[in-house]
């Protein structure tokens, strides 16, 4: 939540060539995913002049402000986009906020805990507010430090010491013109090494037009960087190396490749997520290796029990590897919410793998269910799609997904690639205790190797068809998912992008749980879609799912079904029918998936709503 920028550079800016606005305004746009209900600059010229600039509403409204009101040409500033969390969306509340008589200015993201009493402290010496924020307690306290210490990084050092949450703060002062400052404290930040320039950013995209070579920076470390210098210290004020890395992400990723949105463009992006994900998994004796999770195989041969933590999407592919695992390894395996998790005293120790699974990395939530299952002796392994995020560095091992940047706030690409990334965690467990026989382990990959050629097909043969059904269906009030066994969790999903995207009220429900108490809400022309399971392997599956369509059908449901290609009995329970490629019942998922993606999509863009950016939500939930 909040995208967060910052930028140093050595280049002396002609006459109204904005150096350091140019590049701010730029790594914003990439970061608006983060939060987008309102942003902000400030820059600092060569002179000492700090101008700022913000305004409640989506980035443009920002650009429209600095085109009227232009800003000082400079070479340094600090840039963001915000996701309200204290004091609504207003100019007032969006950063920067200024102090210090407006020589300071500090964006952050996160939250201050004990912003209310350092408020009473500051309003004490005669400080008077400007928004309702906890950001703008900390800048004056941060400026309250700086006059008493007269140097920027030693005042930061002090603030984060009298500051209690999870936040990273940037700040930008009038009298240290070629400097930014940053801490942060369970919240992320990443630099960014260029030559004569460096740049700060909630993560590498921030940067990405601009160097590929990022640092990770440590919990409760404070950064300052200056156009030829980096330099990191600790709470106590040592001297500490942070570790860089390269990031493989290609600048064009990030664009939306001629597509309407971002969230198109992903979707389109799923065949080469899953290769990508697939790709280099195996040693030249044919098996496969997962490497990269650095985990003692000794341990992964002891584990008695497996939980999957994670949120929203991400604990929908946590439920698809629960049946994958416990079928190919059979080591019982929960899946909870990380929130749920983690302030329940759940049971884990030593032989527990914890496996979370995280797109962002930084999901905080997720975050403090991988301490809490460290701090009990559990072994974790995050399954992520983000280099340089804090749930892999704070992981005993990590599983890299290759989705690339997924901007668009609903999830698409990188659920897949978790889905997939599951599968192989449960196939090389099964190969390494012995569970499954290479040649089943091969079978099982080569129908995975099949998938994006299939997903490919859907969205060539099948996506025009579901864009022509959500059109015609916009002005549904209601949609009821249904599936059973991995069926369960892809309803689950299908309804969260509605919900996400279209503001409409969507549920799944597990089919059998049904005539349990949901049927009740049945009426004359509900929407139904139901997963139907492969009748080939899981016939008593596929048979009762037709039997609970039946049972909504005879209760006036409009039923739209998804299934296999030759299932053609479905039809006549079906208003209508959306075919996807076969494949094996586990692997299902990855395909079933796709056109309830497309259907949320297409019904959202028809009520003309934006998929990119959906009300109230930010792609990194980096507050519990
Ligand atoms: O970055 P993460 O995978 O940890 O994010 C978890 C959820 O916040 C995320 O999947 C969310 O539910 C998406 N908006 C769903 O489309």
């Amino acid at each position: 939540m909040c995208g967060i920028v910052g930028y140093v550079s050595s280049v002396a800016p002609r006459e109204a060539d904005h150096v350091a606005l140019d590049v701010l305004l730029q790594g914003l746009g990439r970061l608006e995913y983060r939060g987008y209900d309102s942003a902000g600059v400030a820059v600092v010229t060569p002179d000492g002049q700090l101008g700022a600039r913000k305004r409640a509403g989506k980035l443009q409204n920002l650009l429209d402000e600095v085109e009227a009101q232009p800003l000082p040409v400079a070479q340094t500033g600090i840039g963001h986009t915000r996701w309200a969390t204290h004091g609504g969306p207003t100019d007032q509340n969006a950063h920067p906020h200024l102090a210090d008589d407006g020589k300071l200015a500090v964006i952050h993201n996160g939250i201050i805990e004990n912003f209310a009493q350092l408020r009473q402290g500051l309003a004490a010496d005669g400080v008077e507010f400007e928004s309702e924020t906890d950001t703008e307690i900390a800048a004056h306290q941060l400026a309250k430090n700086h006059r008493a210490t007269g140097d920027l990084t030693e005042a930061m050092r002090v603030t984060v010491g009298q500051l209690e949450g999870a936040f990273t703060l940037l700040a930008v002062h009038a009298d240290a013109p070629d400097t930014v400052v940053a801490a942060r404290l369970n919240s992320p930040l990443v630099i960014g090494l260029g030559e004569g320039e460096n740049f700060l950013g909630s993560d590498v995209a921030a940067f990405i037009d601009h160097t590929r070579r990022a640092v990770e920076i440590g919990q409760n470390q404070i950064v300052t960087i200056t156009p030829d210098s980096v330099s990191i210290i600790d709470a106590d004020g040592h001297a500490v190396e942070g570790e860089p890395f390269d990031v493989d992400w290609d600048p064009a990723t990030a664009e939306k490749g001629g597509f309407e949105s971002f969230m198109d463009k992903e979707i389109h992006d799923q065949p080469q997520a899953v290769a990508d994900t697939l790709l280099g998994r195996f040693g030249l004796d044919g098996r496969l290796q997962l490497s990269e999770m650095n985990i003692d195989e000794s341990l992964l041969k002891s584990v008695d029990k497996i939980v999957v933590i994670a949120c929203g999407t991400a604990a929908y592919a946590g439920q698809v590897a629960k049946y994958a695992i416990e079928h190919w390894c059979r080591i019982p395996t929960e899946v909870e919410l990380a929130h749920e998790f983690r302030y329940r005293d759940p049971v884990v120790n030593e032989k527990t793998l914890v496996v979370a699974v995280s797109q962002s990395g930084e999901t905080m939530d997720t975050l403090m269910a991988v301490r809490h299952a460290r701090q009990q002796g559990a072994k974790v392994i995050a399954i992520c799609n983000t280099f340089g995020s804090t749930i892999p560095r704070e992981s005993d091992g990590v599983l890299y997904t290759h989705a690339g940047p997924e901007i668009a706030v609903a999830s698409t690409k990188a659920f897949l690639s978790q889905v997939v990334a599951c599968y192989l965690l449960g196939l090389y467990l099964a190969q390494l205790r012995g569970n499954k026989y290479s040649d089943e382990i091969r079978v099982i990959l080569d129908e995975l190797e099949a998938i994006p050629a299939k997903i490919q097909r859907i969205l060539d043969e099948t996506k025009p068809q579901v864009t022509q059904f959500a059109q015609a269906n916009k002005d549904v009030s209601s949609v009821l998912f249904l599936g059973r066994h991995v069926g369960y969790p892809v309803a689950m999903e299908g309804a969260l992008k509605l919900k996400e995207l279209a503001y409409i009220h969507a549920e799944g429900f597990a089919a059998g749980e049904l005539k349990h108490g949901p049927i009740a809400l049945i009426d004359e022309g509900q929407m139904v879609i139901i997963v139907v399971p492969s009748k080939k392997g899981r016939d008593s599956l596929h048979a009762k799912v037709l039997s609970n369509i039946q049972e909504v059908r005879a209760r006036g449901a409009n039923t739209v079904v998804i299934a296999e290609e030759g299932s053609t009995e479905v039809e006549e329970f079906a208003s209508q029918v959306f075919y996807v490629p076969e494949t094996t019942t586990l692997l299902a998922p990855l395909l079933a998936t796709v056109p309830l993606q497309v259907f949320a999509m297409d019904l959202a863009t028809a009520k003309n709503l934006d998929v990119d950016q959906p009300r109230n939500l930010a792609k990194s939930v980096t507050v519990e």
